[in-house]
């Protein structure tokens, strides 16, 4: 597998997976019904350096962003998002953009790194917490699960120093 920056021309490579985990509405805080133009300015906007996996035939496999948290003083602190296409799910494809995420976030100068929102079903909380992730604090209640009904947000943290 492959792991490298994006280019604008995947982009439709990275859109049907995009689409049908957001519309799944189990693990992203954004609009399930998020049209092809805004998911791209979400996931590929100016802010964002994005990554692909693709497996040994040149698929997209899984796609990875990462930003600054916040701006001025707190720019220091990276989020990033992570998505691997569900028919590919499951092979340590997440892992390794994780790992190379933490990897690029560190050399680009990051000291932490902080997901805003992990959804507290999501089994990602498990793959975070096993590469040194803390949950810091969960907001209760925030997200409307389509299953399993209101459940929390994690605020993850890991530094990188
Ligand atoms: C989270 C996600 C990126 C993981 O990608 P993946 O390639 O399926 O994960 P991996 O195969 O590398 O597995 C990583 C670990 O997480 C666990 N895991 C991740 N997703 C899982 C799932 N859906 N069901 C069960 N376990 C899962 C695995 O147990 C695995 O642990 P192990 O390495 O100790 O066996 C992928 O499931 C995904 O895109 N999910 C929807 C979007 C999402 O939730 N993004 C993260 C938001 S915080």
């Amino acid at each position: 597998m492959l792991i490298r920056e994006a280019a604008a021309e995947d982009w439709p490579r990275i859109w049907p997976f995009w689409h049908r985990i957001v519309a799944a509405a189990e693990t992203y805080a954004w609009d399930p019904d998020t049209s092809q133009e805004e998911a791209r300015a979400l996931w590929m906007g100016p802010a964002k350096r994005v990554y692909v996996a693709e497996d040994a035939t040149g698929t997209v496999v899984g796609s990875a962003y990462l930003t600054p948290n916040h701006g001025g003083p707190a720019a220091g602190v990276a989020n990033a998002g992570f998505m691997v296409d569900p028919d590919h799910g499951g092979q340590g494809i997440g892992r390794a953009l994780a790992g190379h995420l933490l990897t690029e976030a560190k050399a680009h100068g990051y000291h932490a790194m902080v997901f805003n929102a992990v959804v507290e079903t999501n089994p990602a909380v498990h793959l975070w917490t096993s590469l040194g992730f803390t949950i810091v604090g969960t907001i209760p209640e925030a997200f409307d699960h389509p299953r399993h009904g209101r459940v929390g947000l994690h605020v993850m943290y890991k530094a990188l120093d």
